[in-house]
């Protein structure tokens, strides 16, 4: 029996209507791939930039949405590197080859011709087929042609994977490692349907199944089962924090995002999973998420133990919820302040000469919904506490009232309090 599909796009019909949860799923989007191209495209040295941009369950390319045609996430890919080509074209003095290829993969051939009669009704029609790729196929089938087609676009393996499956079965982890393992510079961004699994969870054959590409096997199974039946009130947030780790370690993922997408129509919950091999590209999607205050959601802590539970600690433990607003930002700046000391006082390190702002960065980040900034404010917060001091790369005193840059190195203050919490 085919799959019920959830959205329908054929041509000549009215495009289905964009529900909120996408909306935001799309700004996040749109404002990752503006900083994106801004960032590759910062060094005045570089002549070029070589990018493949891959849309796996590309859908319709456009919705319905209070009366107005809204753009699907092919057309916000083609019309982002398009105004970025039109930037450059005005600000550069020197040439600049800006070779973007586009694949969008869709299974439904109709959902398909949709996108190409979009494509083909839209300033990008001459591109069709030059540099934009439609392949009705499954993102799988597919994959091994894509990422033989990144690997020969020259210019360092550069690709993007928009993966924005309904559930959580359709990109295996399986796939994901394949993308990590053959290219150089990729980065996924990924929807997976977390609740679909708690809501269903089972020991059915069928429902085995179904979770076999997230690689859960029976055990898997009977220790979220376990969670749920003995969590009390925690136990959703147990079998979240469960497939999180799962996610991460069975992907090898390097660096890693993955909060919630904030409906207030729905009660669906699912993720969106960033996957990068820099730690910076990973603080930049978690910019976007406190940018769109409000569209994400994060349940659970606000240091550096995001995840963490302590199964001895009364239930009065759980978090609340973490919005990206401002008191996120008040509570990520305290749970910092109490928890980077013990790595700063490190006594191996401090006989080292101390910790860079980007060494703890690049420690914590898979680990904590904070940010770059965030991070270099708890130690400047520190600093104004008396307990450590901040120098840059080149050894100087970082003058009292600025921020910390990525190099700056961290160092117990030379007096600090006796009454210091962490003495
Ligand atoms: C959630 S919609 C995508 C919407 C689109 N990414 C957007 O934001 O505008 C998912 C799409 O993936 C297609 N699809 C489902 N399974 C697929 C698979 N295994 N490979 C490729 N496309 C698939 C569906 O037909 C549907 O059009």
């Amino acid at each position: 029996m085919a799959k019920k599909q959830k959205y329908e796009w054929q041509v000549g019909s009215t495009p289905p209507p964009l529900e909120e949860h996408s909306a935001a799923k799309h700004a996040v989007f749109r404002s990752y791939l503006q900083r994106y191209i801004e960032i590759l495209t910062s060094d005045p040295r570089h002549d070029g930039l070589a990018l493949t941009l891959v849309d796996g369950f590309a859908g319709g390319g456009a919705y319905s949405y209070q009366g107005q045609i809204r753009p699907g996430s092919p057309m916000i890919l083609l019309d982002e590197i398009a105004s970025a080509q039109a930037v450059f074209a005005a600000k550069r003095t020197k040439p600049f080859h800006f070779r973007p290829e586009f694949i969008f993969i869709e299974q439904q051939q109709g959902t398909l011709e949709h996108l190409r009669d979009i494509i083909a009704r839209s300033p990008h029609a001459p591109n069709l087929g030059t540099n934009i790729h439609l392949l009705n196929d499954a993102f799988e089938d597919a994959l091994p042609t894509v990422i033989d087609s990144v690997q020969r676009h020259r210019g360092g393996h550069r690709a993007l994977f928009f993966l924005d499956q309904y559930g959580y079965g359709d990109v295996s982890l399986q796939a994901i490692r394949t993308i990590l393992d053959s290219l150089k510079n990729p980065e996924i961004i990924l929807t997976f349907n977390v609740d679909f699994i708690i809501a269903f969870l089972s020991e059915d054959d069928s429902f085995l199944r179904a979770v076999m590409p997230a690689e859960l096997g029976v055990d898997h199974i009977r220790a979220m089962l376990a969670l749920r039946d003995n969590g009390g009130r925690e136990a959703r947030w147990l079998i979240q924090n469960f497939l999180y780790r799962h996610l991460q370690e069975r992907t090898g993922a390097p660096y890693y995002t993955c909060f919630f997408i904030k409906s207030p129509k729905s009660h669906r919950s699912y993720w969106l999973v960033h996957i990068s091999k820099h730690p910076r590209a990973r603080d930049e999607m978690a910019n976007r998420h406190w940018e769109l205050t409000n569209h994400f959601i994060h349940h659970g802590r606000a240091g550096t133990q995001m995840l963490g539970f302590d199964p001895g600690k009364p239930i009065g433990q759980i978090p609340l919820d973490f919005l990206f607003d401002d008191d996120a930002n008040a509570r990520s700046k305290s749970a910092l302040m109490a928890e980077l000391p013990h790595r700063i006082f490190d006594a191996r390190r401090v006989a080292a000469g101390g910790v860079t702002v980007g060494t703890l960065f690049t420690e914590i980040c898979n680990t904590t919904p904070a940010t770059i900034t965030r991070v270099s404010d708890a130690i400047v917060g520190l600093r104004a506490e008396g307990e450590v001091q901040i120098y840059t790369a080149d050894g100087k005193e970082r003058p009292r009232t600025q921020n910390c840059a990525w190099g700056d190195v961290i160092l117990p203050a030379v007096q600090r309090s006796m009454f210091s919490p962490f003495t």
